[in-house]
Formats: C-alpha cells, sequence, structure tokens
C-alpha cells in the first residue's frame, strides 16, 4: 500500500519526501526498502525547505537519486547538525546527507560514502567592515552553525567571541541584522547567500589557502553493506551523467570538480 504523503512537518520531524507505506500488514521487505535519511534542511542550496514545505536542494536530490538506484524509498528527517552522527549511532537514521565534511575526527564514529562534492570554507562581513583576511576576525564575534567545519575554524581564532547556531541560516541571520562581525560557513552556501539574499551589502572572503573539503554521505561505523551500495549508486550517476547534471542544475559554472 502507498500512501501519498506530502509532508509531516513536526518540529523536529519526519519529512516523507516520498510516499511509503507504513501501514499494518506490510511485508519486512518493503519496510527494508525504505532509507531513514538524516539532514539540517538549513543549508541552501543543499538541504532546505522550498516554498511548497517541501524538502529539496542538491543533497536532497542526490540522495533520492542514489536511493532509487538501490531500489529503495528515502524517508527524511530533519534535525540538528550536530545529532546526525548520535542519529546514526542509534539508528534513529541510516545515512546523513547534509554537507557533512569528511574530516578525520568524524571518520572515527561514523563511515562515509566516497566524496561527491568539493567545497571549502569562507567569510561573509558587512560590506563597509575592514576585515580581508579570516586574521582580520581577531576579538571580533563570529556567528557560526554548531558542530560545523565553520565553528571549528572560528574557534581557533584568537579572542574571537563564538555565537553558535543550530541552524545555519540563523547564523546569516544575526548578521544581516548587525549581531555579529562576520558569518563562517561553506563557501557554495554563502556564494549562494550573496547571489540571492539582495546582499549588496555584504563581502564574501574565500578562505582558499585552505584545504579543500570534500562532502560525503555519513553511514553508521561498520556498515559496510550499506556503504559499498551507495558508493556502486554514486559511481553510476557518476558515469550516466545524472551527478553532472544536479552539479549544473545548482552551481551552473561554479560547478565542482571532483576527484577521481
Ligand atoms: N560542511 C560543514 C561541515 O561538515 C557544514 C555542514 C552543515 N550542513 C548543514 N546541512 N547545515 O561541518
Amino acid at each position: 500500500m502507498k500512501k501519498k504523503v506530502a509532508v509531516i512537518a513536526l518540529a523536529m520531524g519526519v519529512l516523507a519526501l516520498v510516499g511509503c507505506g507504513s501501514d499494518a500488514g506490510e511485508s519486512a521487505a518493503e519496510q527494508a526498502k525504505v532509507l531513514k535519511v538524516g539532514t539540517n534542511a538549513t543549508f541552501v542550496p543543499f538541504e532546505f525547505v522550498g516554498e511548497d514545505h517541501q524538502l529539496t536542494g542538491f543533497d536532497v536530490e542526490l540522495v533520492e537519486a542514489v536511493a532509487k538506484e538501490m531500489g529503495m524509498q528515502v524517508e527524511a528527517h530533519n534535525i540538528a547538525f550536530d545529532g546526525l552522527i548520535p542519529a546514526l549511532g542509534t539508528g534513529q537514521i541510516d545515512l546523513a546527507a547534509s554537507g557533512m565534511t569528511i574530516t578525520p575526527e568524524r571518520a572515527d564514529k561514523i563511515d562515509f560514502s566516497s566524496p561527491y562534492y568539493q567545497s571549502g570554507l569562507g567569510v561573509v562581513v558587512p560590506q563597509n567592515s575592514s576585515v580581508q583576511s579570516i586574521d582580520d576576525l581577531r576579538n571580533k564575534k563570529v556567528a557560526v552553525q554548531m558542530g560545523t567545519t565553520g565553528a571549528q575554524k572560528a574557534a581557533e581564532i584568537e579572542g574571537v567571541t563564538l555565537r553558535t547556531f543550530d541552524h545555519n541560516s540563523d547564523a546569516l541571520l544575526e548578521l544581516t541584522k548587525g549581531g555579529v562581525d562576520a558569518v563562517v560557513s561553506d563557501l557554495p552556501v554563502l556564494q549562494y547567500f550573496m547571489a540571492t539574499s539582495a546582499n549588496t551589502s555584504m563581502k564574501l572572503i574565500p578562505l582558499t589557502t585552505d584545504k579543500p573539503e570534500y562532502f560525503g554521505f555519513g553511514i553508521k561505523k561498520g556498515n559496510t553493506e550499506l556503504k559499498e551500495k551507495v558508493d556502486a549508486a554514486l559511481e553510476t550517476l557518476k558515469n550516466n551523467g545524472k551527478l553532472d547534471a544536479l552539479y549544473q542544475k545548482y552551481f551552473h559554472e561554479n560547478a565542482p570538480k571532483m576527484p577521481k
């Protein structure tokens, strides 16, 4: 039995992207075809809630394509970014699709799919700010999203006052309200912010001297069966042009070059 459920949005609830039945009597085989995906949908253009109240974005479309390759249906859980790794641990979700950078610290706790996007960090400050580099953020107020690589980077700045937000969009909002001097976050997200929010009053400083970051899907440590399936699906999507089509759709000429 299939139910068409557009969105069931509870505060920290489940967003059913694709109708997926949960009627009594559903066979174990049908239930096994559900891929529980965790995301923090405050990260345009990777994952966000669109005007139609549906989850959308690059990661959302990519994970749907991956699930389709695996013959599965996505059941999306919109949760705090720093809750994703614990949620993988408890089995609340099977996979995290959330612009998550593959880092050695995280790779101790969870497994990652092969990388699907090359990112990096950047800083946004008001246009009239004297800040020209990350070093100029010394003793300044900086907004970041909790548990992110941007938060980690900002925490290294001498004398910095960190304002930590559950949602990336709230960190950016705080900057536009003048509550902080800067935001440190992922460059492609900041580029979108600059392009779409009429931010002629802001300037973006890419941290180009930093090492690039690579996004991967987070998977429960030791679930090699799922990792292998996800990697095979990603490989298929790389080879059949679907991944490229998604890069083009969301990033146009800024489409990232992926490592071979
Ligand atoms: N790439 C950064 C990290 O892994 C930020 C990711 C934030 N993602 C999100 N959906 N809010 O730490």
